[in-house]
């Protein structure tokens, strides 16, 4: 089996080559000890998961499956200031290593069942509970933002999200004075995410941010796109979008969000702390160590446009961070 030492997200997209693996040297070792005992084909299965029998449409799933979503009127508060990406791209063109390191997850990932989910909501909070995700639609309601997400690869698109503000969650299960970060889980659901078989990840996918951050209006619990419910590709049924940080920070499939003092150490920190930090907020400025993040390249159009600081949320988010010079925030 040919590895690549290769880190994520080492180099932009349009040059990655697909399912480019993130390995340490002694995940390599254990890697390539598993690897070494199966053909080139059985490999792939392995790690990937089947393509036979692939769904053609990107949205499609076993009818009734899903329930409808409810109403829900766009905010116009939040201009995204450029056109809304192809539907067709933002839910087939996608990051989501639990279904595999390439892009094109999304027949694996379609087939992933979404009900009945729960979200269980605990750690330093007066009412800790697990909500399902349905109850709370039911509970909270739903709008519609459009926002720009930008990929720390370089890459950004503009997507018509629905869902919830974070904060409404935070209001029904009250944190504690204590509470100082917010820690967000992905499920793990073998054997649909074929990627956890790339057991030299640190699973589960782990992201965080401060109770601060959480409790900004912009921080979003999207349960749909373009009106439909969120499809498992994009992170269904339920994640969160932090629409001013990378899109790495952005955790889908949400099965746990833990209120705690302790700063969370996310996924990508875990495997590549240098290069993918904790506070991930968007700065042209500010280059990744192996590549510049002046401009983003807009799925949908090709075209290169200048990334802007804070992805241009500037205005709702920069007082998070006037007393955090001494912080790395953009990385
Ligand atoms: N969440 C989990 N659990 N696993 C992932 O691999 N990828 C992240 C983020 N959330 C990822 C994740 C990255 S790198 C990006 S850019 C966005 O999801 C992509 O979201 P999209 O596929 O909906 O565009």
């Amino acid at each position: 089996m040919h590895f690549h030492r290769r880190r994520g997200w080492e180099i932009p997209e349009r040059e990655a080559t697909p399912r480019h693996l993130v390995l340490n040297r002694r995940a390599l070792m254990a890697a390539a000890g598993a690897g070494a005992m199966l053909s080139a084909e059985a490999q792939a299965q392995w790690l990937f998961g089947g393509r036979s029998g692939s769904p053609s449409d990107p949205w499609a799933r076993n009818p009734g499956d899903l329930p409808d979503l409810p109403e829900a009127m766009r905010n116009p508060r939040y201009q995204p200031g450029r056109a809304v990406s192809p539907e067709r791209d933002a839910i087939t063109f996608n990051n989501f290593y639990e279904f595999g390191s390439n892009k094109d997850i999304w027949p694996t990932a379609l087939r992933m069942p979404v009900r009945p989910w729960t979200i269980r909501v605990d750690g330093m909070v007066e009412a800790p509970g697990e909500f399902g995700v349905d109850d709370l639609i039911r509970r909270i309601g739903l709008e519609e933002r459009v926002y720009r997400l930008r990929c720390v690869e370089a890459w950004a698109m503009t997507v018509p999200w629905t869902g919830f503000q974070l904060s409404k969650l935070l209001d029904i299960v009250k944190p504690l004075g204590s509470a100082k970060y917010v820690r967000l889980e992905t499920a793990q659901v073998p054997p649909h995410m074929t990627g956890l078989r790339q057991t030299w990840y640190p699973w589960p996918h782990i992201e965080g941010c401060t109770i601060e951050e959480a409790a900004n209006e912009l921080t979003f619990m999207p349960v749909g796109l373009y009106g439909r419910p969120l499809p498992p590709q994009n992170g269904g049924p339920f994640r969160v979008v932090f629409p001013w940080k990378y899109g790495f920070k952005s955790g889908k499939s949400l099965s746990r969000i833990t209120l705690t003092d302790q700063r969370p150490k996310s996924f990508w920190e875990t495997l590549q702390g240098n290069e993918y930090g904790f506070w991930a907020n968007v700065n042209p400025d500010v280059p990744h160590p192996r590549w510049s993040q002046a401009t983003e390249r807009l799925i949908g159009t090709n075209e290169r446009v200048p990334t802007r600081i804070f992805n241009g949320y500037g205005e709702f988010v920069a007082d998070l961070y006037t007393n955090l010079q001494r912080e790395r925030l953009w990385a």
